[in-house]
């Protein structure tokens, strides 16, 4: 039997445990399990990281299961990588092992005050004031102000940390050190791509930065080790799985760039989850953004490898419009029921829907934006609504590629892209005329947990996958070819901006 290797992929939504042959990179089986998110507040988006937590040991033992009654041992799987949601915020107590608070996810927004007070007392009130050290803007998107909340807020985080009992980490710290044996020696440590979205790391010497942890006035103790992507972090101590090395370690975003084989500089993809992310490899250097993109550590492939970065355009909603149309208008009872409604229409009928729920992200970093939806008649219908959510999903995009090509000088003539949505048909079709270009999916989705389960089975010390470029694995896709002609895609984009521009200025 080929050696196999397994992935965790924890995102915002949902958790998932896969399996591939480390030989053909063929998904040999999965579980997947929903995560319930909270809104305490308005702007406030929490998890429960026990939950979490669960849902990793559900999804590894239901997996082991099946994989039982295809006949394949268990002992076959040589390796186990993790990818995560970044930037997702927690702190837990390393004495009991508990969290101290609920996991404060990327997309929350009780941080805006901080963020805000922080822009106006930098020089020039320039929210790029950290940019040169840490590729991102001074946003409500990344852990620092997060954690900062957590020290000035939360009573048992302040007493933890003053006790020295406060351990800080993104999802992928949270995760291997509960699964490397928690309170009893578990191993606390992070990647450079999970690490480089903190606020507090510098891309270019790859370490935590002092200064940095100043500015934000965050102890260093605190922090996880940083280590590359690809190396034996620990080992699995319990479980079906107890004895098998945990090795790869990538956020959500660089795992899919290596899961799409994006190794060389100018690959990019993009990945439609409850966000949407469209990552270019920029090779070994990094290239600062003039257009509002984000400068991000990719991967690094083992400890004496260098780092890639990336060039990032960061969406905030994407399937979460979706699931805000079902759980929070009802208007559906099962997210893919959207394809339908909106393909019975085929049109927004001139309504356009900017779902600003968090802010707007790339490449206008607008914490004050909200959601908008305008252009309505009395001819409008759920139907039109439906549309108008895909086509904000496109638009989007389009948004991020033309400021990547406007960075880059050099345009995609095709969009790579996979995640959750990319089931959707007529989302893809429609991609495909808002860009211009031709959209290619792969026909294996799971690009995300092939990109971290490639980076377990590379790692030295496991070495039963090959990065080699004549070694990676054959993928298949699906081409979707613009349908439409480029005057009408630009009218509509045209359109699309004006509400925007109305949804950043809502109150005024
Ligand atoms: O930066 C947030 C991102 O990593 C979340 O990804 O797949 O949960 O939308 P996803």
């Amino acid at each position: 039997m080929d050696p196999l290797v397994a992935a965790i992929d924890q995102g915002t939504s949902s958790t998932r445990f896969l399996v591939f042959n480390a030989k053909t990179a063929e998904l040999i089986s999965h579980h997947q399990v929903e995560i319930n998110q909270s809104f305490p507040k308005e702007g406030w988006v929490e998890e429960d990281p026990r939950e979490i937590m669960q849902s990793v040991h559900e999804c590894i033992e239901r997996t082991c299961e099946k994989l039982c009654k295809l006949n394949i041992d268990v002992s076959n799987i040589k390796a186990v990588g993790v990818t995560n949601q970044r930037e997702t915020t927690l702190v837990w107590d390393k004495d009991t092992g508990e969290p101290l608070y609920n996991a404060i996810v990327w997309l929350d927004l009780r941080t805006q005050s901080t963020v805000e007070r922080l822009i106006n007392k930098a020089p020039g009130r320039n929210k790029n004031h950290l940019r040169h050290k840490t590729g991102l803007p001074i946003s409500t998107y990344f852990s620092a102000v997060k954690l900062r909340w957590l020290l000035d807020n939360v009573d048992e985080v302040h007493e933890a940390f003053l006790s020295q009992r406060a351990m800080f980490g993104t999802v992928d710290s949270w995760i291997i050190w509960c699964l490397t044996g928690g309170k009893n020696g578990g191993v606390h440590c992070t990647d450079v791509s999970n690490a480089s979205r903190t606020m507090l790391f510098n891309i270019h010497t790859m370490d935590w930065d002092p200064e940095l942890c100043r500015y934000f006035d965050i102890p260093m103790e605190i922090l996880p080790s940083v280590r590359s992507s690809s190396e034996i972090y620990g080992w699995m101590k319990s479980g079906s799985l107890a004895g098998v090395p945990i090795s790869g370690c990538l956020g959500d975003q660089s795992a899919a760039l290596v899961g799409q084989m994006c190794f060389n500089e100018g690959q990019a993809k993009n990945t439609y989850g409850t966000g949407c992310f469209l990552l270019r490899n920029t090779g070994t250097k990094p290239v600062i953004s003039d257009h509002g993109l984000l400068t991000t550590v990719a991967y690094k492939l083992g400890k004496d490898e260098p780092a890639c970065y990336a060039l990032e355009g960061s969406v905030a909603i994407a399937g979460a419009v979706v699931r805000w149309l079902k759980d929070n208008m009802g208007m559906v009872q099962s997210s893919s029921e959207i394809e339908k409604l909106a393909a019975a229409v085929g049109t927004s009928y001139g309504c356009y829907f900017v779902p600003a729920f968090s802010g707007l992200y790339a490449p206008y970093w607008e914490p004050s934006a909200r959601g908008i939806i305008c252009g309505l008649t009395q001819f409008t219908n759920r139907n039109h609504l439906a549309f108008a959510a895909l086509e904000a999903v496109c638009f989007q995009t389009r948004e991020i590629l033309d400021a990547m090509n406007q960075d880059s000088g050099v345009p995609l003539t095709q969009l790579k892209v996979d995640g959750g949505m990319t089931s959707n048909r007529l989302l893809m079709q429609l991609q495909a005329d808002i860009l211009c270009i031709p959209v290619v999916r792969p026909t294996m989705s799971e690009t995300t947990a092939l990109g971290v389960a490639m980076a377990a089975g590379a790692a030295e010390g496991v070495g039963v996958w090959s990065l080699s470029p004549g070694q990676l694995p054959h993928v298949t896709s699906e081409r979707y070819e613009p349908q439409i002609n480029p005057e009408e895609s630009e009218y509509r984009f045209a359109r699309w901006k004006k509400a925007v521009q109305k949804a950043m200025n809502w109150e005024t």
